[in-house]
């Protein structure tokens, strides 16, 4: 089970990094979590604010017999932690590719990392970076929420972790993630997600903005339309998408 070895650390520069240095000395399914990172990062090397109250940890497979794309593994995360906070009463998206999003406002990022060794990766790290209890800065506090405002209630971090790990491990992880199956994932992970055909978005590269049609979302790109009736692929990679 995703954390039967669970590694506590107080301060890290960040627990993705800590398993990427590490991952040789632990075995699949180990779990790094600490009360505040000082280097949090996410997608694209963004920083990731990580003050004392939220939930910051990864998670590194090695499996022997499973796909070993990193995707497959953040919509996991992504499934379980839409149906964790369905239980605390909380109806959320999945903003594509990896967010979780609840009134527009990110709960939630995921960002995975394969580490690859010749061909195939070696191990996947999946780092989880919720705000549960920390205070939001005043500059976020317009495009992010934590669980703690939403509930009006301090959550026990320790809970929250075994009921997402518990959840993406049994409802998906030994259920779905086989060679034959995963397209149940994905197709759960569709119909959750924050943008459908036909919505009018915004995507943003790295320094411009440009509004598009969504013609098709598929397992691994967006294609969308532009002004000029352009038809273009988008992956996840690359670019964020707002409705
Ligand atoms: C994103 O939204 O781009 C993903 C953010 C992921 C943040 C988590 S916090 C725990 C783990 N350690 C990191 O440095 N990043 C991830």
């Amino acid at each position: 089970m995703i954390g039967d070895r669970t590694i506590e650390l107080y301060s890290i520069d960040s627990t993705n990094a800590y398993l990427k240095r590490n991952y040789k000395n632990f075995p699949s399914e180990t779990v790094v979590i600490a009360k505040k990172q000082t280097e949090g990062y996410g997608r694209r090397g963004n920083n990731w604010v990580s003050n004392y109250g939220g939930l910051w940890y990864s998670v590194l497979f090695k499996p022997l017999k499973r796909p070993m794309n990193p995707w497959h593994y953040v919509r996991i995360f992504s499934l379980a932690i839409y149906d964790t906070l369905e239980k605390y009463n909380i109806k959320s998206k999945i903003k594509w590719p990896n967010d979780i999003l609840v009134d527009e406002k990110k709960i939630c990022g995921i960002a995975s990392e394969g580490i690859i060794k010749g061909k195939k990766p070696e191990a996947i790290i999946v780092g989880i970076g919720m705000n549960v209890n920390n205070e939001i800065p005043n500059d976020l506090k317009n495009v992010a929420i934590s669980l703690n405002e939403l509930i009006n209630r301090e959550v026990k971090i320790d809970k929250l972790l075994y009921e997402i790990n518990h959840r993406a491990y049994n409802s998906y992880y030994i259920k779905y993630l086989k060679d034959k199956s995963v397209s149940i994932i994905t197709k759960k992970w569709l119909e959750r997600l924050n943008i459908s055909k036909g919505d009018t978005v915004n995507i943003k590269f790295s320094d411009t903005i440009e509004t598009a049609k969504i013609l098709d979302i598929t397992p691994d790109y967006v294609l969308v339309s532009d002004n000029n009736d352009n038809e273009k692929k988008l992956y996840a990679g690359d670019i964020s998408i707002k409705k």
